[in-house]
């Protein structure tokens, strides 16, 4: 019988069974004596999941307010499932502790951010990495070195402080950064990459890398055409400025009038 993480494991075979339900997870936890600590870790990524989150959506109001548009347009955010964290490990044949969950996995805490624009992702990213109690531990810059089947997106690990009522600590999160186009993509490549068995998947891979070029053009021309709409708006705005000023009108109103 093969002894995986300290406790022996039941089933038939001498392969370490990896794909566990939660569970079954938790009854390794609480036999290694780590199901407390566990818990723990996990509301730890998670309070500075809320963390990065908060982070965001403060330079999302500054940004819209500043430059009249959201840099972003949505964000995702996710905990990493115990099943998923057990598997990893056991992947990379590292036994299944809270101290190597630490460790060894950055994504425990990933949030995903959307954004309309490419040059607003990197502007994102700026902005945070100017934060104090912000540290970038490691960039992965897929939009200016796509992966060969046409993947792109910014993906950092930041580390941040989350304050516990004794304590602080520092935690590491995952953010992805892509435009809307890129999500697409990678939503429907997602579908294709975890099927086991697929039809045509040289055909289809093609055409995926094929798609993910043409969604680099399209996120470039929509650059180009935001900027030219940014152009004629100062120009109107300057020749607006250059005419000679008209007195307003103020329009007559009660005071306390509600509209
Ligand atoms: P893993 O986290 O084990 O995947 O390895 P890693 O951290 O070295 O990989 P990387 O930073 O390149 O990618 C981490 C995450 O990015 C994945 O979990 C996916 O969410 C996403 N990702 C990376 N490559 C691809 C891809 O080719 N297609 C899609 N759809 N998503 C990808
Ligand atoms: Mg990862």
């Amino acid at each position: 019988m093969e002894v995986v993480n300290g406790v022996e494991n039941e089933k038939k075979g001498t392969q370490a069974k990896n794909h566990l339900t939660p569970e079954e997870v938790d009854r390794i936890l609480l036999e290694n004596g780590e199901l407390e600590q566990f818990d723990e870790l996990m509301m730890y990524y998670d309070s500075a999941m809320v963390e990065v989150r908060t982070k965001l959506e403060v330079l999302n109001k500054e940004m819209t307010l500043k430059q009249r548009r959201n840099p972003f347009e949505y964000i995702k955010s996710r905990l990493k499932k115990s099943t998923s964290i057990y598997e990893k490990l056991v992947a990379r044949d590292i036994p299944f502790t809270v101290e190597n969950i630490e460790k060894n996995l950055n994504d425990i805490a990933g949030v995903r951010v959307i954004c309309a624009f490419i040059d607003d992702i990197y502007g994102i990213r700026d902005a945070l990495a100017r934060q104090d109690d912000v540290e970038i531990l490691q960039e992965k810059d897929y939009i200016a070195s796509p992966k060969a089947n046409g993947y792109r997106s910014l993906h950092i690990i930041l580390r941040v402080p989350i304050y516990m009522s004794q304590e602080k600590k520092l935690m590491n999160v995952e953010v992805q950064f892509r435009t809307i186009a890129m999500d697409f993509w990678a939503s429907v490549e997602h579908k294709m990459k975890y099927k086991k068995v697929i039809k045509n998947a040289e055909s289809i891979s093609e055409e995926l890398k094929y798609s993910a070029d043409m969604i680099n053009q399209l996120d470039r021309r929509m650059l180009q055409i935001r900027d030219r709409i940014a152009e004629s708006d100062e120009e109107i705005l300057e020749e607006k400025q250059t005419q000679t000023p008209r007195t307003p009108i103020m329009p007559l109103r009660h005071p306390y009038s509600s509209d």
